[in-house]
């Protein structure tokens, strides 16, 4: 099987920005990294030279951490901030209670704590309904709030938004975790700096993503504040996330974040998005769910238009219904994979 390539490598789906490959830059890091020895687990020059790239884009306090996966980060870093008898306020879609099986709860021992966020996106009144009865013994303590900046229905806070809601938290003694598994998209939506959007706003620990961006695989805890990194080296290790030839994580990430990579490939997966929505939204029978400011497009539309869909493209279907669809971009979605996908949605809506 040495050398045979296994699929289609013209075919591209719309399930996720994970089905896509690995950026050809990335690919010439990974080969660039490759040969010699190298110390184990961190020790490598390519991680020391992250720190630096990391201090650049989030302040000299940046301290990042690779990992493997982005559930993992999300667990490493909720850990690191918390004390073992915490809980952490997240949106009721968010990634960390929907689609972590659990990791949060089983790896960390924290209790999630979810409330209402209608586009995705946590409000200061949503947040409320939780924060409260710091002194009671008898209740998990609200010690993190956790968002996703862009969110899981793709649309994206502004720095005003995090800062008022890192804010609030603040002033509870709470901590703020970012999931930016897809920060370079919302960074590209709005036009600023990662900075703007954590330690500027207020974040205190980031899960950054990669993998979704045009990595092989790997992503990084970033301690913004020292205070929400106790032990973060130690619990990597015990979260299984350490791994021994992290020099191949982080030259991903230097790769991407180093120069503008990062930003190039989030803005290509954003307009891609756009022109998907240009093209089908007003079409009869199909309804866009949410505003789209990044690399997804949310729609309901009618069940045996989804089902003669299915049977040409990978999406999944929302929500638990046949009846909502997301629609996803990657750095490599082309024109044409989107002129083609929104053919067959006209096509599909006429039956
Ligand atoms: C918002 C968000 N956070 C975290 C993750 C977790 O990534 P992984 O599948 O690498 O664990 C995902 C993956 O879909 C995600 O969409």
């Amino acid at each position: 099987m040495r050398g045979v390539t296994m699929h289609d490598a013209d075919l591209r789906g719309f399930a996720s920005d994970n089905y896509s490959g690995v950026h050809p830059e990335i690919l010439a890091a990974l080969a660039a990294a490759n040969g010699g020895h190298q110390v184990s687990y961190g020790g490598d020059v390519y991680t020391e030279r992250l720190q630096e790239v990391c201090r650049r884009h989030f302040g000299p306090e940046a301290r990042a951490y690779p990992v493997l996966t982005g559930t993992g980060a999300n667990v490493l870093a909720l850990q690191a901030a918390c004390d073992r008898w915490a809980a952490v306020i997240c949106a009721e879609s968010a990634h960390l209670h929907v689609d972590e099986g659990g990791a949060p709860e089983k790896v960390a021992g924290l209790k999630l704590l979810t409330v209402p966020a209608l586009d995705g996106k946590l409000t200061i009144d949503a947040i409320r309904r939780e924060a409260r009865d710091f002194d009671d013994e008898h209740r998990a303590q609200p010690q993190v709030i956790s968002l996703a900046q862009g969110t899981e229905l793709g649309t994206v806070y502004t720095p005003d938004e995090i800062r008022a809601i890192a804010e609030f938290g603040h002033a509870r003694n709470m901590l703020v975790h970012l999931d930016g598994a897809r920060l370079a998209n919302a960074a590209a939506h709005l036009g600023l700096p990662l900075r703007a959007l954590t330690t500027d706003a207020g974040v205190d620990v980031l899960s950054l993503g990669g993998t979704k961006n045009g990595m092989l695989l790997g992503e990084a805890v970033v301690i913004l504040n020292p205070a929400a990194g106790r032990g973060v080296h130690r619990l990597r290790k015990s979260s299984m996330q350490l791994a021994s030839k992290m020099r191949f994580i982080s030259a991903q990430l230097l790769a991407l974040f180093e120069g503008d990579l990062w930003l190039r490939n989030a803005t290509h997966a954003n307009t891609m998005a756009t022109l998907l929505h240009e093209r089908i939204r007003g079409l009869p029978g199909l309804d866009v769910l949410y505003p789209v400011q990044m690399n997804a497009v949310f729609v309901s539309l009618p069940e045996p238009a989804s089902a003669v869909l299915h049977q040409q493209f990978h999406f999944y279907d929302w929500a638990g219904s046949g009846t909502q669809a997301r629609w996803m971009t990657s750095f490599d979605t082309t024109p044409g994979d989107i002129r083609n996908l929104s053919a067959a949605v006209a096509k599909a809506l006429k039956q």
